[in-house]
Parts: C-alpha cells; structure tokens; sequence
C-alpha cells in the first residue's frame, strides 16, 4: 500500500511542536509494517539544506500562475518530496511566522500549494510512483483532501482513485483567510459554501481536511470525543458530529530512539526503570546548571513548553506561592507569548533559588529537564494528545496534568485504588482552576513524604509502553479499510 505523507514540520530537522515529532515518528513505524511510505513537506530552507541529493521529480503550476519544481530525495529511510518554490518558502526560522512573530500574508498560497503537490503526486505527478492514499496532517495540508475529492469526482477524466486521511493534531489552529484569496485555492466556486470551505464568511483550511477526507483522525481518542462539544470544538463541533461515524482517536507514540533515559547521552546520568538511584545526579546537575539551590530533598518541578494559552501555565503561576511554601522548585524552559515569559521571569528573579527559567528552545536541554525534575506540569486547557507527559513518563518525572484529551488517555492519577492495584502514574486534576490544580500539588508533596510508595509509582510510569508500532497498526488498518471500500467502488 502506497502512503503519502503531508505534513508542515518533521524532526528533527523543522520542529515547532509535537506534530514534527508525529511526522518524523511514523513513517518509520509505518514502514516496519509494511507500508510503502513516502513524505511531502513545503522546501522549507532547513529541510531543503539538510537533505542531500535532491533529483527533479516534475514541475507544476499553482493556481494563481507560479511555477514550482517538486524534488525528491532519500530521507531517515523515506522518499522524501519536496515543493520547491523560493519565493514562497526560502524564508528561515519559523514556517509560520515572520521573525517579529507575524503570520506571513500568502500564507494561503504557501500551503495551497503543498495541497497541490499532494493531489498530483495522486493523480500520477511522479510516474514511478503513485500515492493510493494521501495522509494529511493538520490545516496545512488540508487543501490535498478537498482537491483529491474533487479530482475523484473528474475520474476518468485524468482524475484520481486515491483516497485521503486527515489527522488533526490542534483544532484550534485552523488556517481561516478572507473570501478574497479563495480564487487563489484552485478549487470551484461550488465549494466556497456552509457544507463546503466556508466558515462564516471566510476560507478555512482546516474545514477543507474535515469535511472532504474519508476518514479523519485526532491524536488521541478523548480528544476525538471532546471536538464533538460545544467546548472545544472550536465552532467546528457540528461538522465533527456529521462526520463521527468516519472519526477515531489515535494515540501518538513516543519515538524510543530519541527518548530512552538508558542511552539518552544528554543526560549526566544514564537510569532506568530497574535502576532509579543514578537519576539523582542528573537531577543535581539540573539545580546547578539552573542555578537552584542543590537540596536533594526539594521537590522539582518542571515545564517543558510552547508558552501559549493552551497550555494553562496561569495556574502554575497562580500555584507558584503554594509550590515554594511546601519547599518545592520549579525549573521553566519554554517560549512563545510575551506575558508568559515576562511573568515566568519575574518569579525567577523574586526567587532566584528556586525558580529558574530558560526562554528558549533547546532540544538536548528538554531532555534533561524530563530526566532531573521530580515532576512534570502539564495543566493544559485542552490538549489533543500531548508528548511532553509521555517524555515525562518515560524518565520517571511524574506528570501533573489537568484530564483533558491526551492527558487524560495516559496518565493514571494516584487515588488510593490507583495506589493499591499499582497503576498510578502520576497526578490528574478535574476542572481548570487553582484549586483543583493546587490540590493536585498537594497530592504530589503528600506522595513524597512516602518514598516507597513514590518509587512504586516512578516505575510504573517508566514502564509505561505508548509505542509506536501499535500506533501504526490502528493507522494500517484504517488505510485498509480505505483500499478494501476503494476496490468494491471500483467494482461497482
Ligand atoms: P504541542 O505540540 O502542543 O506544543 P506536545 O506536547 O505534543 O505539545 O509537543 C511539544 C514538543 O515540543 C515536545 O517534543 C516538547 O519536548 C517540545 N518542546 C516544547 N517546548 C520546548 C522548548 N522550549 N525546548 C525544547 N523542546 C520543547
Ligand atoms: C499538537 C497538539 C499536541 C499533540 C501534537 C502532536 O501540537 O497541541 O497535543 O501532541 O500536536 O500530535
């Protein structure tokens, strides 16, 4: 089975969040099982400079005129295409956003285009190899299931027989552009209307992936369930409900090659499950680097995070005086909204001893974070599935985390029957407030106070198993059940 891939980022070489860590994971998970996967990425500079190699595939031509080269080239054990267009992607730094953080206004065209290539690497753009089914991966790549729909509809008239799956990593980033710039799309006018890319008034990407794909994924089963609501189905909660019946969860994985505490050669100190009494350095090598104060007995915590609404870090600032009284420390590394990091900052200056922060991304210190912290805050608003958690888990930092989406899905929380039948994992709190959060800290500092029992609970959580490969199952089958209604339609 022929696989493309489409997707805005992938690790290691383009990474502004998890969906990078998804779309570098998979296809390796993919092809152990047997699938003939291929990727396709906008040229990017730091995908196009890494990869070497790059050979002609085929030109083509966007909607609004522009000529674009779609190269191909050997990556990490995939074929991996590139839409090569200079003037629209040969800008550094984010994919998104320009360097004073502004969305860059052709935006639509950018990836209009990678949609585009999509489409035609299924309708033969290549032609030694043809995609059977085109993944896409959130509102960047949402344009390849409505324009595959429409070639289908042209079969037989140099259309295509592919089939399309949309994997929403953030309903809340939706890709929406004035009516103006649809003409730019390639798509017929029919489909700018309330039961097609329209969302009051305007265009949405992300409504093209939801309403055209045949089958539509999120990244973890709760998640699936919570966009049906109200709540957090960011006004796309009717649309998500017409389509349940071709809707499932899947949970990501953790890529253990990347994340292995036994061989992870970041770390001061390689551990364990079996052997827990090594991680104590690289917890005070962490104080030090950070500038804490060295207790071994002080309770760390720590973030790892885009610092963005989302991840609800307003209750760890609100949280911080009860965290300090109780003698815990809090280690920050993250960046994003300007108020985030000034406020995470002013409390590393009122409390220089305890609460340190790095603005910043820094990738080998992440892992150090998730190996010296005794804790990992995850008190998320929503969260559709959530890595840093899993990476938490895998290092024996336990998590703290509201029960929403992913979060929800992977992290047991220490209630006495939890603690009883040895399934605790970590701490989980209901309702997003700083009572219920700050309750859940409680919880934390009272699990301390038994170091047998807190032991107890760092093994489980290290021995949690979110692989890959059983991932890669649920998606193998649903592409089978995509070729097997393709073959009777084909019948028919
Ligand atoms: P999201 O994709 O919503 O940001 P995830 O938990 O799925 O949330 O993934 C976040 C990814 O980004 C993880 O791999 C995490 O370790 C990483 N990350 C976030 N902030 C930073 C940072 N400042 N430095 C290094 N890695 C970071
Ligand atoms: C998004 C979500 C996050 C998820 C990641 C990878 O960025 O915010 O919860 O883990 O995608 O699927």
């Amino acid at each position: 089975m022929r696989v493309l891939q489409v997707s805005a980022e992938l690790y290691p070489l383009l990474k502004t969040g998890g969906l990078a860590d998804v779309a570098g994971a998979l296809p390796a998970a993919l092809r152990r099982a047997g699938v003939d996967v291929r990727l396709l990425l906008p040229g990017f500079p730091a995908v196009r400079e890494a990869v070497a190699d790059w050979q002609p595939v085929a030109t083509m031509t966007a909607p609004w005129g522009e000529t674009a080269a779609v190269l191909a080239s050997v990556w990490n054990g995939s074929m991996l295409y590139l839409v090569d267009a200079p003037a629209l992607y040969a800008r550094p730094g984010s994919p998104y956003v320009d360097a004073q953080g502004v969305a860059y206004a052709d935006n639509h065209r950018r990836f209009a285009l990678l949609g585009h290539a999509a489409a035609a690497l299924a309708a033969g753009l290549d032609p030694h190899w043809r995609a059977q089914i085109v993944h896409a991966h959130d509102w960047h790549a949402a344009l390849a299931p409505a324009l595959i729909h429409q070639a289908r509809a042209r079969r037989g008239l140099g259309g295509t027989t592919a089939t399309t799956v949309f994997t929403v990593h953030n309903l809340s980033y939706q890709g929406v552009f004035p009516k103006a710039l649809f003409d730019d799309l390639g798509l017929p006018a029919s489909v700018f209307g309330i039961h097609g890319i329209e969302f009051h008034g305007q265009v949405s990407f992300m409504k093209a992936g939801l309403q055209y794909a045949d089958r539509l994924t999120t990244v973890s089963p709760t998640y699936a369930r919570e966009i049906q609501g109200h709540e957090q189905g960011c006004g796309l909660d009717g649309l998500l409900r017409t389509r349940r019946d071709v809707l499932s969860g899947i949970l990501n994985g953790v890529d253990t090659e990347v994340w292995n505490p036994a061989v992870d050669t970041a770390l001061a100190r390689a551990f364990d499950a079996r052997h827990l009494t090594p991680r104590a350095e690289n917890k005070a090598a962490l104080q030090r680097q950070f500038g804490l104060e060295p207790v071994a007995e002080a309770l760390l915590f720590g973030v790892v995070s885009r610092l963005t609404e989302q991840k609800g870090l307003d209750l760890v600032l609100a949280g911080l005086p009860e965290l300090l009284a109780r003698g815990g420390q809090l280690v920050v590394l993250g960046s994003g909204d300007a108020e985030l990091e000034a406020a995470f900052r002013t409390a590393a200056k009122a409390h220089p001893h305890a609460v340190a922060v790095h603005i910043g991304y820094d990738e080998t210190l992440s892992h150090r974070v998730f190996a010296g912290t005794d804790v990992t805050l995850v008190p998320s608003r929503f969260e559709p599935c959530g890595l840093t958690q899993m990476y938490a888990l895998a290092y024996g930092s336990l998590p703290l985390v509201h029960r929403v989406g992913g979060l929800a899905d992977t992290v047991a929380d220490v209630t006495l029957e939890n603690l009883a039948d040895g399934s605790a994992t970590g701490f989980v709190f209901d309702g997003f407030d700083r009572a219920a959060f700050s309750a859940a800290l409680r919880r934390a500092f009272a699990l301390r106070a038994r170091k047998a029992a807190w032991r107890r609970v760092q093994r489980t959580a290290m021995e949690q198993r979110f692989d890959w490969d059983s991932a890669a199952a649920r998606y193998v089958a649903l592409y089978r059940s995509l070729l097997s209604a393709e073959a009777v339609d084909a019948t028919a």
